[in-house]
């Protein structure tokens, strides 16, 4: 099902109700079957998924999480732990291969997606070789809940970029094109500014007749663009807000309030402006802060430096939250992106579960066990079985990782 252009159209076209809980199952994406071939530690691995829920368990670094990436590099066609696609192959090759059999109504897909150690990936979809890289987006969603996570409540102001991007990119997979001309612009306009200052004259200095100065240009090409990314950014916020803060309140047993909060450099009164009241807004910014950009040499306006603020009661999450509180907190918002991600594709994404659900107490494992019921599909990572709650175990299919192969669990006890 192609995704929908624009998402957040209106209540009309994706009502923001809860998804139905039990629905026709051949509605559903389904990912069948998985095939590494020099990936990470992977020599030549299938894998048939024949469970809605799969445990993978196994020792430390034996492959876990690096069968998870391979998923997740096929829903947003990034990795969260590799810079380069070299890092992803496995070390004495040159190149690494990602197959999956995808059922979508009933049809099954072959994706394939190629990784060089030097050299660009090639993405296929049914055998044809796709020539723009988003179009290989939504093919696959998916939810990744690792403890890199955390990072989401404790960490830098980029972990929470990432995030908000991660799930833009899946929603809306021309966001991809956006991001890239975005950091290309940013590069272009650092280089600049770190350069003579004759070249680097601010718009605001511009007068009419003047040959466009490169600094005007770069401002008016950051502007457009950044505009473009806040008021995503600024949408997905008001559509997470609601689900986060439901999923905060079941969690937390009602007694805590969860408010996520947009921050971007440039004021954003109405996040639903027009582009022009927000280029021109942004501009301005870049006006008062022309003297600070020049004297550092680098961009302090735009999507870049965004924020979002994440409060427990109006308490800022990152600097008072407890541990409980935060751990919380990341999994009403993984459940929250599940939910949206789910309105908007009408069909549920797969959810990634690395190692976190041994960190849950049994009330929050049984939460998260209700909130995704039968209709996702779940992979998890474990070292041991045993902190599992007895419904998880019941039904799923247990794989033993070990050194980049995997071997079935016969006796349910992680040992193979
Ligand atoms: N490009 C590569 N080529 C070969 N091996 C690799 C490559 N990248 C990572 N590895 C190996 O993969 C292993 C780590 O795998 P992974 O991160 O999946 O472990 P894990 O099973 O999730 O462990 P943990 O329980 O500690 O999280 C390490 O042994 C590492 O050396
Ligand atoms: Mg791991």
């Amino acid at each position: 099902m192609p995704l929908p252009k624009c998402w957040w159209a209106g209540p009309a076209e994706y009502p923001n109700s809860r998804p139905e809980t039990f629905r026709d199952p051949c509605i559903f994406v389904y990912l069948r079957s998985l095939h590494l071939r020099h990936f990470r530690n992977y020599r030549d691995q299938g894998i048939t998924f024949d469970a809605p829920k799969t445990i993978l368990v196994g020792e430390n670094a034996q492959g876990k999480t690096n069968l998870l990436e391979a998923v997740e590099l096929l829903a947003t066609l990034r990795s969260r732990r590799a810079s380069r696609d070299r890092e992803l192959v496995y070390q004495e090759e040159h190149q690494a291969q990602i197959a999956a059999t995808v059922e979508r109504l009933g049809v099954a897909h072959e994706l394939v997606m190629e990784l060089r150690s030097s050299g660009r990936r090639s993405l296929k979809v049914d055998g044809h070789v796709l020539r723009r890289q988003a179009d290989f987006l939504g093919q696959v969603n998916a939810v990744v809940f690792s403890s890199l996570d955390l990072e989401l409540v404790r960490g830098a102001p980029e972990a929470r970029r990432n995030w908000l991007d991660g799930v833009l990119l899946q929603l809306e997979p021309v966001y991809l094109g956006l991001v890239e001309q975005y950091r290309q612009i940013l590069k272009q306009r650092n280089a600049l500014l770190k350069q003579d200052p004759k070249d680097s004259v601010p718009l605001t200095q511009a007068t009419a007749g003047d040959q466009l100065p490169q600094m005007a240009f770069w401002d008016a090409q950051l502007a457009t663009t950044g505009s473009r990314i806040m008021r995503r950014r600024a949408r997905l916020l008001q559509r997470l807000q609601p689900l986060a803060a439901h999923w905060h309140r079941v969690i937390s047993g009602g007694r805590e309030t969860l408010t996520l909060t947009y921050r971007p450099q440039v004021p954003l009164p109405d996040p639903q402006a027009s582009p022009a009241v927000i280029q021109a807004q942004f501009l301005a910014e870049i006006r008062t802060k022309a003297a600070a950009e020049h004297s550092l040499g680098s961009s302090l306006v735009g999507p870049h430096r965004d924020e979002v603020e994440l409060c427990i009661n109006g308490v800022a999450a990152r600097a008072y939250g407890s541990q409980g509180q935060q751990r919380t907190l990341v999994l009403a918002l993984k459940l929250a992106e599940l939910e949206l991600i789910e309105q908007v594709v009408r069909d549920p994404p797969l959810l990634l579960l690395d190692d976190v659900l041994a960190e849950l107490d049994l009330h929050r494992q049984n939460q998260l066990l209700e909130a995704i019921q039968e209709r996702v599909q779940t992979l998890v990572t474990t070292t041991h079985l045993g902190s599992f709650d007895a419904g998880w175990l019941k039904a799923a299919q247990i794989l033993q990782v070990q050194g980049g192969q995997l071997f079935p669990d016969k006796t349910g006890d992680g040992i193979p």
